[in-house]
């Protein structure tokens, strides 16, 4: 992943020199590199829960406290997603999924991953047009107001509900594939099937 993320892994997660990461050079399908993905996308998966966590807790706040205080609420949970979460989300794109499309010779494999990465994206956006509203709440009507943080409070739990869903869909799906594709490069692993 990005150097920054390499540095800060632990030493279980099985840090390696930047120059044998995926990226430095054309995609291609080892065992080295697939066991550093999983392991990168296992480490950062933790972090990225404990953020999830975070979403649903802001969600809660939502209705209980004033529009100044939500807005720094929002406001931190924006920074810690666009540190994190998205570059996340674009080591995955630039880097995870090639070598998981390549292991399964084939460009759909990952497809429906990255539209879920669109809707993140998407659903960021959305947020920080929330936290600049935020901004003129005191000018707004009570009813206005009380909408928009209805708006937003739905907004927070799509967003819990959205990356509670694919992270699941990630350690379901792309964690063995990579697992099994760091044993047998070029051959699809059994799916790994999880009960309801
Ligand atoms: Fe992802
Ligand atoms: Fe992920």
């Amino acid at each position: 992943m990005h150097a920054e993320h390499a540095t800060a892994l632990p030493a279980e997660a099985g840090a390696v020199a930047p120059a044998h990461r995926v990226g430095d050079g054309p995609v291609a399908s080892t065992c080295q590199e697939a066991v550093v993905e999983r392991r990168i996308l296992n480490h950062e998966h933790r972090e990225i829960e404990h953020l999830v966590g975070r979403i649903e807790a802001t969600a809660e706040m939502a209705g209980n406290l004033a529009a100044s205080d939500l807005a720094s609420a929002v406001r931190s949970l924006l920074d810690a997603m666009e540190k994190s979460l998205l570059r996340h989300i674009d080591w995955e794109d630039d880097h995870c999924f090639p070598e998981m499309d390549h292991l399964a010779a084939t460009p759909w494999a990952t497809r429906l991953l990255r539209i879920q990465h669109e809707q993140v994206r998407r659903a960021l956006e959305h947020l920080e047009a929330d936290w600049r509203a935020l901004q003129t709440e005191p000018a707004l009507q009570p009813e206005s107001a009380h909408r928009r943080l209805v708006d937003l409070r739905g907004r927070l739990y799509g967003l819990h509900a959205q990356m509670s869903s694919h992270l699941e869909q990630e350690e379901v799906v792309v964690m063995p594939f990579l697992e099994a594709g760091s044993g047998m490069a070029g051959a699809a692993p059994e799916p790994r099937v999880t009960s309801a």
